[in-house]
């Protein structure tokens, strides 16, 4: 058999995996972190339009993230692919609201023209890279290449980091010992059984942190999920780095992570990709990962008008340091000794506003808003500040 008549064959053998334990029931709330409007405002940040008037999501299941793109973008164009019958009758059905601007394909990637698209300024790609073959893998980068468009964002789910390597071989370890070829719930009652008697065996010796933590994720995945990642043998561990590098040819970039404490302050994206590896080398987990394609500039915009800063810091001064703020999920204090980044948290902590509102209110000189930005970018690097966008702001 030639190998691409293989390749899809394991995609069918994908797909039908689909069809007899859909992806439902773990998505149904997708992720509050996946919030349009998060998702434009730190593009912006970033040197993106922040638009969604045409909308893709590559592997859409039953559409649950469209859906929110059409919630809150009136005119958006939705348009979903995905391998499976079953999901797709879903997606449609969920979707039927937004009428025709919806368009769900029922096909593989493998056998989709990316060119036959369109171009789109914001796309999905969740749930996907990381579980299926290599080749899938590959077109799903294709897709993204030749249809994000200039400004375009683009969202990437994965795992990444130490504690998902520690994942992967104990997720291998699982599939060892259950038989590839049981029905779904039985062979996630048996994926179940094998966890728990590895965590016994495991306890007994010294185990590592990560490995711990890989067996309380493991043992705590909703049983969809056992059957599609642990027993899923595609499922793999992805880096940021290697995204940024498959990505790049095209001019799209690493802009950030959703988790907000990633809020990347670096103002080129290979520096925030290193930081980012960095971090997920001491852990890491699963990442919504940001890239952008940009047009004229990859360094943080944080005076755009169009984008507002909402700061999560409280006063808590002591007798040694009287101008110290803490942040709840903070342990260590932020000393804001300037004056005017001190009236910054003060101002974005009554409400969400942007810089240049700021500058409004404080007469800056071009010393004190130097100083005023390098130190917001500090505070985005530490999670103790977010972007949203101005409640006037198009994204369709
Ligand atoms: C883990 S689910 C994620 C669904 C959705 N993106 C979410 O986050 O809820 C992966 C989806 O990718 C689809 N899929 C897998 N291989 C595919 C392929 N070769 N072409 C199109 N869709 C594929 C599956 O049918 C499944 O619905």
């Amino acid at each position: 058999m030639a190998a691409s008549e293989n390749m899809r064959e394991t995609s069918t053998g994908i797909g039908s995996d689909y069809e007899q334990l859909p992806f439902f029931g773990a998505d149904d709330q997708s992720d509050p972190m996946l919030k349009p409007v998060t998702i434009a405002s730190c593009s912006i940040a970033y040197g993106g339009q922040g638009r969604c008037a045409r909308t893709l999501d590559l592997g859409c299941g039953s559409g649950a993230l469209l859906e929110r793109i059409g919630q809150c973008c009136e005119s958006a164009e939705l348009v979903g692919i995905d391998i499976s019958f079953t999901a797709c009758t879903e997606a449609r059905r969920r979707l039927e609201l937004f009428g025709n601007r919806v368009q769900i394909i029922c096909a593989d990637l493998l056998e989709l023209d990316p060119a036959s698209l369109g171009q789109f300024d914001m796309i999905y790609a969740v749930g996907l890279a990381y579980c299926v073959p290599l080749a899938v893998a590959d077109r799903v980068y294709a897709f993204i290449r030749s249809c994000l468009k200039p400004g375009g964002v683009v969202v990437i789910g994965h795992y990444t980091g130490s504690r998902a390597i520690a994942e992967e071989s104990l997720f291998a370890m699982v599939r060892e010992k259950v038989p590839c070829d049981l029905p779904p719930h039985e062979a996630i009652h048996q994926a179940r059984l094998v966890l728990s008697e590895l965590e016994a065996r495991y306890q007994s010796n010294a185990t590592s942190n990560i490995e711990k933590y890989a067996f309380e994720l493991a043992m705590g995945r909703h049983a969809v999920l056992i059957y599609h990642e642990i027993l899923n043998p595609n499922w793999r561990p992805l880096k940021t780095a290697y995204l940024e590098q498959v990505l790049a040819p095209a001019g799209i970039g690493f802009a950030c992570s959703l988790a907000p404490e990633l809020i990347q302050s670096a103002a080129t994206s290979t520096a925030r990709i290193a930081a980012t590896e960095v971090h997920d080398d001491l852990g890491g987990g699963h990442r919504y990962s940001l890239f952008v394609r940009w047009q004229d500039r990859q360094r943080p915009d944080l005076w755009s008008p169009s984008l507002q800063w909402q700061t999560f810091l409280s006063p808590a001064p002591t007798a040694e340091a009287p101008n110290r703020y803490k942040h709840p999920d903070v342990k260590t204090g932020f000393d804001l000794n300037n004056e005017i980044t001190r009236c910054f948290a003060e101002v974005t902590r009554v409400a969400p506003t942007s810089l240049l509102t700021i500058r409004e209110l404080v007469n800056l000189s071009q010393i004190d808003r130097e100083t005023l930005t390098s130190d917001v970018l500090k505070l985005i690097g530490y999670g103790a500040i977010r972007p949203s966008l101005r409640a006037d702001t198009q994204t369709t």
